[in-house]
């Protein structure tokens, strides 16, 4: 930390606006986008995302011990996820790829399927994304109940892909998310 800086965990509380009921009653909603929008603090986050010490040793067996990230692409979900995983890629010098919501993507795609409160989604990765072996760094703004993260580790799997690390902003930790994607280690910048 430089002097005078919040540590990441508060920079991040600070920034954010905290919404009640929404989208439904009783949610509480951590509006992340103010942080975005503030070059400083967007800044910060995306430097911290990327950090190497909280990359899976697993990275490090599979040739990440050259000094390099411990990844070689970044896979962003979508929405919001998007934002953050570019800015990764570009960062650490990898390509990025989008996990996206079905239908979107032009070309054969594998499908994941996850549970939503109330019915499913669904999550898609174009088939020739990934090479087998290729070490994946999946990003999204905040893991929940691990559902979404959960669905694309499957998919980056599915295509031979590593996950060699999972990185969100916030982990709602009432959700209990980080049990459901066990045993991926998650790189979270505010538990709360
Ligand atoms: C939110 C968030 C994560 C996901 C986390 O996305 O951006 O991707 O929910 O929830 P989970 O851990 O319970 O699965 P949302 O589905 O609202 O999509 P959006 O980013 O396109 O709005």
């Amino acid at each position: 930390l430089r002097d005078g800086e919040l540590p990441i965990d508060e920079l991040i509380a600070t920034f954010s606006v905290d919404v009640p009921d929404f989208p439904e009653p009783g949610v509480l909603f951590r509006d992340l986008t103010p942080v975005f929008a503030d070059a400083g603090a967007f800044r910060r986050v995306v430097d911290a995302l990327t950090e190497p010490a909280d990359v899976d040793p697993r990275a490090a067996a599979l040739g990440g011990a050259d000094g390099g990230p411990g990844f070689d692409v970044v896979a962003g979900i979508e929405a919001r996820g998007f934002l953050l995983a570019a800015a990764v890629a570009l960062d650490a010098g990898t390509g990025v790829l989008p996990v996206r919501k079905a239908g979107k993507l032009p070309r054969e795609v594998v499908t994941a399927d996850y549970a939503l409160e109330y019915g499913s989604a669904t999550l898609e990765l174009h088939t020739d994304s990934i090479r087998p072996g290729q070490r994946v760094l999946l990003v999204d703004d905040v893991l929940a109940t691990g559902g979404t993260l959960q669905a694309a580790i499957a998919l980056v799997e599915q295509l031979g892909g590593v996950v060699t690390a999972v990185a969100v902003v916030v982990e709602l930790l009432a959700l209990g998310g980080r049990e459901r994607i066990a045993p991926h280690p998650v790189h979270a910048l505010w538990r709360v």
